[in-house]
Protein backbone atom coordinates (compact mmCIF):
# COMPACT_ATOMS: atom_id res chain seq x y z
CA UNK A 1 0.00 0.00 0.00
CA UNK A 2 2.06 3.13 -1.11
CA UNK A 3 2.23 5.72 2.08
CA UNK A 4 0.07 9.00 1.56
CA UNK A 5 2.26 10.84 4.36
CA UNK A 6 5.02 10.86 1.96
CA UNK A 7 5.47 12.57 -0.84
CA UNK A 8 4.14 11.39 -4.12
CA UNK A 9 6.21 9.57 -6.33
CA UNK A 10 4.39 10.04 -9.25
CA UNK A 11 2.04 13.27 -10.25
CA UNK A 12 0.83 13.74 -13.29
CA UNK A 13 -0.90 17.57 -14.45
CA UNK A 14 -3.03 18.68 -17.01
CA UNK A 15 -1.35 21.86 -17.37
CA UNK A 16 -5.12 23.63 -18.66
CA UNK A 17 -5.97 27.73 -18.53
CA UNK A 18 -3.48 29.03 -20.36
CA UNK A 19 -5.67 30.71 -23.18
CA UNK A 20 -8.05 32.25 -20.20
CA UNK A 21 -4.67 33.33 -18.58
CA UNK A 22 -4.06 35.53 -21.57
CA UNK A 23 -7.67 36.64 -22.58
CA UNK A 24 -8.53 37.53 -19.01
CA UNK A 25 -5.39 39.69 -19.56
CA UNK A 26 -6.44 40.62 -23.02
CA UNK A 27 -3.58 39.01 -24.59
CA UNK A 28 -3.33 36.70 -27.67
CA UNK A 29 -4.11 33.16 -26.34
CA UNK A 30 -0.42 32.26 -27.77
CA UNK A 31 1.12 35.01 -24.48
CA UNK A 32 -0.23 32.20 -22.29
CA UNK A 33 1.26 28.93 -24.14
CA UNK A 34 4.14 31.29 -23.76
CA UNK A 35 3.95 31.49 -20.01
CA UNK A 36 3.23 28.15 -19.28
CA UNK A 37 6.39 26.76 -20.50
CA UNK A 38 8.16 29.28 -17.37
CA UNK A 39 5.47 27.67 -15.05
CA UNK A 40 6.87 24.16 -16.25
CA UNK A 41 10.28 25.15 -15.89
CA UNK A 42 8.81 26.22 -12.17
CA UNK A 43 7.22 22.98 -11.40
CA UNK A 44 9.82 20.68 -13.00
CA UNK A 45 12.52 22.31 -10.11
CA UNK A 46 9.94 22.10 -7.42
CA UNK A 47 9.12 18.42 -7.94
CA UNK A 48 12.88 17.50 -8.03
CA UNK A 49 13.27 19.41 -4.44
CA UNK A 50 10.86 17.51 -3.11
CA UNK A 51 11.87 14.24 -4.26
CA UNK A 52 8.65 13.68 -6.30
CA UNK A 53 10.67 10.59 -8.64
CA UNK A 54 8.15 11.35 -11.78
CA UNK A 55 6.63 14.27 -13.37
CA UNK A 56 4.30 13.88 -16.29
CA UNK A 57 2.93 16.73 -17.93
CA UNK A 58 -0.25 17.13 -20.43
CA UNK A 59 1.40 19.52 -22.97
CA UNK A 60 -0.88 18.46 -26.07
CA UNK A 61 -3.07 15.86 -26.62
CA UNK A 62 -4.89 13.63 -29.44
CA UNK A 63 -7.90 16.24 -29.49
CA UNK A 64 -5.89 19.32 -29.36
CA UNK A 65 -5.23 19.17 -33.57
CA UNK A 66 -8.88 20.80 -33.15
CA UNK A 67 -8.11 23.73 -32.45
CA UNK A 68 -7.39 26.47 -35.31
CA UNK A 69 -4.71 25.80 -37.25
CA UNK A 70 -2.31 28.88 -36.44
CA UNK A 71 -3.04 27.78 -32.60
CA UNK A 72 -1.82 23.69 -33.42
CA UNK A 73 1.28 25.54 -35.68
CA UNK A 74 2.13 27.94 -32.60
CA UNK A 75 2.43 25.31 -29.94
CA UNK A 76 4.62 22.92 -31.93
CA UNK A 77 7.41 25.45 -32.42
CA UNK A 78 6.59 26.08 -28.68
CA UNK A 79 7.78 22.28 -28.60
CA UNK A 80 10.50 22.86 -30.74
CA UNK A 81 12.29 25.93 -28.80
CA UNK A 82 11.35 24.37 -25.30
CA UNK A 83 13.36 21.02 -26.30
CA UNK A 84 16.09 22.78 -27.92
CA UNK A 85 16.43 25.42 -24.99
CA UNK A 86 15.25 23.56 -22.02
CA UNK A 87 17.28 19.76 -22.28
CA UNK A 88 20.94 20.98 -21.27
CA UNK A 89 19.21 22.28 -18.56
CA UNK A 90 17.48 20.11 -17.59
CA UNK A 91 20.54 17.13 -18.24
CA UNK A 92 22.81 19.72 -16.60
CA UNK A 93 19.74 19.19 -13.20
CA UNK A 94 19.89 15.06 -13.50
CA UNK A 95 16.55 14.89 -15.53
CA UNK A 96 15.67 12.28 -17.32
CA UNK A 97 12.72 13.12 -20.43
CA UNK A 98 10.60 10.97 -21.74
CA UNK A 99 7.96 11.81 -24.46
CA UNK A 100 4.97 9.58 -24.78
CA UNK A 101 2.00 9.91 -27.43
CA UNK A 102 1.63 9.24 -31.03
CA UNK A 103 4.98 10.82 -32.13
CA UNK A 104 4.43 9.74 -35.85
CA UNK A 105 1.89 12.96 -36.50
CA UNK A 106 5.09 14.95 -35.79
CA UNK A 107 7.58 15.86 -38.26
CA UNK A 108 10.70 14.79 -39.03
CA UNK A 109 12.32 17.84 -36.81
CA UNK A 110 10.57 17.24 -33.96
CA UNK A 111 10.95 13.18 -33.62
CA UNK A 112 14.37 13.59 -34.34
CA UNK A 113 14.93 16.62 -31.30
CA UNK A 114 12.56 14.23 -28.81
CA UNK A 115 15.39 11.20 -29.61
CA UNK A 116 18.31 12.80 -29.06
CA UNK A 117 16.76 14.38 -25.82
CA UNK A 118 15.63 11.28 -24.46
CA UNK A 119 18.80 9.45 -25.31
CA UNK A 120 21.15 12.65 -23.37
CA UNK A 121 19.28 12.29 -20.75
CA UNK A 122 18.10 8.11 -20.34
CA UNK A 123 21.27 7.77 -17.66
CA UNK A 124 19.80 10.70 -15.22
CA UNK A 125 17.89 9.68 -12.15
CA UNK A 126 16.93 12.43 -10.16
CA UNK A 127 13.59 12.79 -11.69
CA UNK A 128 12.00 11.32 -15.02
CA UNK A 129 9.92 14.18 -16.46
CA UNK A 130 7.33 12.51 -18.94
CA UNK A 131 5.72 15.07 -21.75
CA UNK A 132 2.57 13.82 -22.76
CA UNK A 133 2.55 14.90 -26.85
CA UNK A 134 -0.26 13.97 -28.87
CA UNK A 135 -1.39 11.70 -26.04
CA UNK A 136 -4.64 9.96 -25.55
CA UNK A 137 -5.85 7.64 -23.08
CA UNK A 138 -7.93 6.22 -25.61
CA UNK A 139 -5.06 5.79 -28.33
CA UNK A 140 -2.60 4.62 -25.54
CA UNK A 141 -4.93 1.22 -24.08
CA UNK A 142 -5.57 0.61 -28.06
CA UNK A 143 -1.75 1.32 -29.14
CA UNK A 144 -1.23 -1.64 -26.25
CA UNK A 145 -4.28 -4.29 -27.72
CA UNK A 146 -2.24 -3.58 -30.82
CA UNK A 147 1.20 -4.96 -29.63
CA UNK A 148 -0.58 -7.79 -27.92
CA UNK A 149 -2.70 -8.66 -31.35
CA UNK A 150 0.11 -8.47 -33.11
CA UNK A 151 2.37 -10.42 -30.92
CA UNK A 152 -0.83 -13.15 -30.94
CA UNK A 153 -0.54 -13.22 -34.44
CA UNK A 154 3.46 -13.70 -35.26
CA UNK A 155 3.44 -16.72 -32.69
CA UNK A 156 -0.21 -18.34 -33.57
CA UNK A 157 -0.34 -18.48 -29.47
CA UNK A 158 -2.95 -16.52 -27.68
CA UNK A 159 -1.39 -15.86 -24.53
CA UNK A 160 -3.82 -15.11 -21.22
CA UNK A 161 -3.96 -11.61 -20.93
CA UNK A 162 -3.95 -10.06 -17.34
CA UNK A 163 -3.79 -6.51 -16.21
CA UNK A 164 0.13 -6.40 -15.53
CA UNK A 165 1.04 -8.01 -18.80
CA UNK A 166 -1.09 -5.64 -20.53
CA UNK A 167 0.25 -2.48 -18.51
CA UNK A 168 3.68 -3.39 -19.89
CA UNK A 169 2.47 -2.13 -23.29
CA UNK A 170 1.32 0.92 -22.19
CA UNK A 171 3.37 4.09 -23.26
CA UNK A 172 4.59 5.03 -19.92
CA UNK A 173 5.30 0.90 -18.43
CA UNK A 174 8.86 2.69 -16.87
CA UNK A 175 6.62 4.29 -14.46
CA UNK A 176 4.52 3.30 -11.37
CA UNK A 177 1.11 4.76 -11.99
CA UNK A 178 0.16 8.48 -10.91
CA UNK A 179 -0.15 8.63 -6.97
CA UNK A 180 -1.39 12.44 -7.30
CA UNK A 181 -3.66 14.01 -10.39
CA UNK A 182 -3.70 17.74 -10.77
CA UNK A 183 -5.20 19.92 -13.26
CA UNK A 184 -5.60 23.55 -13.63
CA UNK A 185 -7.55 25.76 -15.17
CA UNK A 186 -10.90 25.19 -13.09
CA UNK A 187 -12.25 22.41 -15.35
CA UNK A 188 -12.77 18.87 -13.11
CA UNK A 189 -12.46 16.35 -15.99
CA UNK A 190 -10.06 14.09 -17.17
CA UNK A 191 -9.98 15.07 -20.80
CA UNK A 192 -7.94 11.58 -22.23
CA UNK A 193 -5.35 11.65 -20.37
CA UNK A 194 -4.05 8.40 -18.41
CA UNK A 195 -7.07 6.34 -18.72
CA UNK A 196 -5.79 3.01 -17.16
CA UNK A 197 -3.57 4.43 -15.56
CA UNK A 198 -5.22 7.10 -13.12
CA UNK A 199 -7.42 4.20 -11.78
CA UNK A 200 -6.75 4.87 -8.16
CA UNK A 201 -4.99 8.00 -8.73
CA UNK A 202 -5.94 10.95 -6.24
CA UNK A 203 -7.25 14.01 -7.90
CA UNK A 204 -6.92 17.35 -7.13
CA UNK A 205 -8.58 20.24 -9.39
CA UNK A 206 -7.66 24.02 -8.69
CA UNK A 207 -8.91 27.45 -10.40
CA UNK A 208 -5.53 28.63 -11.18
CA UNK A 209 -4.58 29.24 -14.64
CA UNK A 210 -1.32 27.02 -15.42
CA UNK A 211 0.76 30.16 -16.06
CA UNK A 212 0.02 30.76 -12.61
CA UNK A 213 0.83 27.72 -10.93
CA UNK A 214 3.92 28.01 -8.65
CA UNK A 215 5.79 25.67 -6.02
CA UNK A 216 3.20 27.05 -3.26
CA UNK A 217 0.45 25.61 -5.60
CA UNK A 218 2.40 22.18 -5.65
CA UNK A 219 2.66 22.50 -2.12
CA UNK A 220 -1.23 22.88 -1.23
CA UNK A 221 -1.62 20.10 -3.72
CA UNK A 222 0.49 17.79 -2.27
CA UNK A 223 -0.57 18.50 1.56
CA UNK A 224 -4.22 17.54 -0.24
CA UNK A 225 -2.76 14.39 -0.92
CA UNK A 226 -0.87 13.76 1.94
CA UNK A 227 -5.06 13.85 4.19
CA UNK A 228 -6.25 11.37 1.50
CA UNK A 229 -6.88 7.68 2.50
CA UNK A 230 -6.61 5.53 -0.10
CA UNK A 231 -7.88 2.32 0.82
CA UNK A 232 -8.03 0.35 -3.19
CA UNK A 233 -11.78 -1.31 -2.51
CA UNK A 234 -10.47 -2.09 1.29
CA UNK A 235 -12.68 -0.31 3.99
CA UNK A 236 -10.48 1.83 6.74
CA UNK A 237 -10.27 -0.51 9.28
CA UNK A 238 -8.52 -2.99 7.45
CA UNK A 239 -6.19 -0.19 6.60
CA UNK A 240 -5.81 0.73 10.83
CA UNK A 241 -4.94 -2.70 11.60
CA UNK A 242 -2.54 -3.70 8.44
CA UNK A 243 -1.09 -0.31 9.72
CA UNK A 244 -0.65 -2.09 13.21
CA UNK A 245 0.18 -4.87 12.07
CA UNK A 246 3.35 -3.20 10.24
CA UNK A 247 4.19 -1.62 13.53
CA UNK A 248 4.09 -4.94 15.33
CA UNK A 249 6.73 -6.07 12.69
CA UNK A 250 9.00 -3.29 13.19
CA UNK A 251 8.87 -3.31 17.07
C1 LIG B 1 -3.75 24.34 -21.92
O1 LIG B 1 -4.35 25.59 -21.96
C2 LIG B 1 -2.72 24.16 -23.00
C3 LIG B 1 -3.09 23.20 -24.05
C4 LIG B 1 -4.19 22.52 -24.13
C5 LIG B 1 -2.10 23.02 -25.10
P1 LIG B 1 -5.57 25.89 -22.92
O2 LIG B 1 -5.02 26.36 -24.23
O3 LIG B 1 -6.49 24.73 -23.01
O4 LIG B 1 -6.25 27.10 -22.18
P2 LIG B 1 -7.82 27.35 -22.00
O5 LIG B 1 -8.39 26.11 -21.37
O6 LIG B 1 -8.37 27.60 -23.36
O7 LIG B 1 -7.89 28.54 -21.11
C1 LIG C 1 -6.38 19.08 -21.93
O1 LIG C 1 -6.76 20.42 -22.02
C2 LIG C 1 -5.15 18.82 -22.72
C3 LIG C 1 -3.95 19.54 -22.33
C4 LIG C 1 -3.77 20.31 -21.29
C5 LIG C 1 -2.83 19.32 -23.19
P1 LIG C 1 -7.91 20.91 -22.99
O2 LIG C 1 -8.08 22.36 -22.75
O3 LIG C 1 -7.61 20.50 -24.39
O4 LIG C 1 -9.18 20.07 -22.48
P2 LIG C 1 -10.72 20.24 -22.73
O5 LIG C 1 -10.93 20.35 -24.21
O6 LIG C 1 -11.15 21.52 -22.04
O7 LIG C 1 -11.35 19.05 -22.10
MG1 LIG D 1 -8.13 24.16 -21.98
Amino acid sequence: MPDTTAIPRHIAIIMDGNGRWATQRRLPRAAGHTKGVDAVRGVVEACAKQGVEYLTLFAFSSENWRRPSEEVSFLLRLFVSALEREVARMHANGIRLRVVGDLSMFNARIQDLVRRAEQKTAQNTRLTLTIAANYGGRWDILQATRKLAERAAATGVAEPIDEAGFAEHLAMAYAPEPDLFIRTGGEQRISNFLLWQMAYTELYFTDQYWPDFDAATLGRAIESFQHRERRFGRTSAQLADQAQGADTLSC
